[in-house]
């Protein structure tokens, strides 16, 4: 008799067990996916301003700085010269200054000058951007902490969000985030790790 019940009660065991452990298994997959999903949404706000022609007009792949919206070449073929910081009759530094000039619209900040080749991120897509960014052969060096600091205090990366008017006296359009939301969203996105979701 026992023996004839042996095997069903065992089996019901069994099953009893296997439906326990599901929801956790459940919960653990969702719990993941949220993660992943919340990464996938800081990455892409903090993207959503790299990619900003503020920006990328002075992070392009070739050696002229771009201008406006449309990322026009800049006026009288300014290059980068040999140390970033143009030729010596046209070095960055003459013309701008280091506040924008709101009568000639020459945009300025401090050190003004344009990002190095290796740190070039036009027509890259937002992965290659962010893998070039964070190997410290190409970006100057730069840990995790050193990158943070960067993006929440340089000078001209500030200057994105106060890029005053150009020479027709139009405001300069700001990145899609606030500068407090980009330098949350960067704190947050490296003390998550610096993953880059997958597909990007
Ligand atoms: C006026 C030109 C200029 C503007 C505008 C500018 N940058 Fe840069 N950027 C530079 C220069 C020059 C460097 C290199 C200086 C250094 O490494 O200290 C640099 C370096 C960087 C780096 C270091 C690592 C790397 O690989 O690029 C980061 C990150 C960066 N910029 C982010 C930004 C972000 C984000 C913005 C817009 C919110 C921005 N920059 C706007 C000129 C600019
Ligand atoms: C002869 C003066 C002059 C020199 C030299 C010069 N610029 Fe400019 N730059 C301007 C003027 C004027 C504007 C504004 C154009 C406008 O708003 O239409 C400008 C705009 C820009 C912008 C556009 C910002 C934006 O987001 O729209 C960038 C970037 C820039 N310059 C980078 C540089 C760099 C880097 C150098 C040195 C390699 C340099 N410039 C040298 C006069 C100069």
């Amino acid at each position: 008799m026992y023996k004839i019940l042996g095997i069903p009660l065992f089996l019901l065991i069994i099953t009893f067990i296997i439906k326990r452990e599901k929801p956790s298994v459940h919960t653990i997959v969702i719990k993941d996916t949220i993660i992943q999903k919340e990464n996938d949404s800081i990455f892409n706000r903090l993207m959503d301003v790299v990619t900003h022609q503020r920006c990328m007009n002075c992070h392009p792949n070739d050696n002229i700085p771009k201008q406006g919206e449309e990322a026009r070449q800049h006026i009288l073929n300014i290059s980068r010269g040999s140390n970033d910081k143009g030729f010596e009759a046209t070095k960055c530094a003459t013309c701008h200054q280091k506040e924008n000039n709101s009568y000639s619209g020459v945009p300025g900040a401090p050190h003004w000058a344009l990002a190095p080749l290796s740190m070039g991120w036009q027509n890259l897509s937002r992965r290659q951007i962010m893998e070039r960014m964070l190997d410290p052969k190409l970006n100057g060096g730069k840990d995790h902490k050193a990158l943070v600091k960067h993006m929440t205090e340089d000078p001209l990366v500030l200057w994105a969000w106060n890029p005053g008017v150009n020479i027709n006296g139009e405001m300069r359009e700001v990145p899609p985030l606030s500068e407090e939301e980009f330098k949350s969203v960067v704190l947050a996105w490296f003390e998550n790790g610096a993953v880059i979701p997958p597909n990007q």
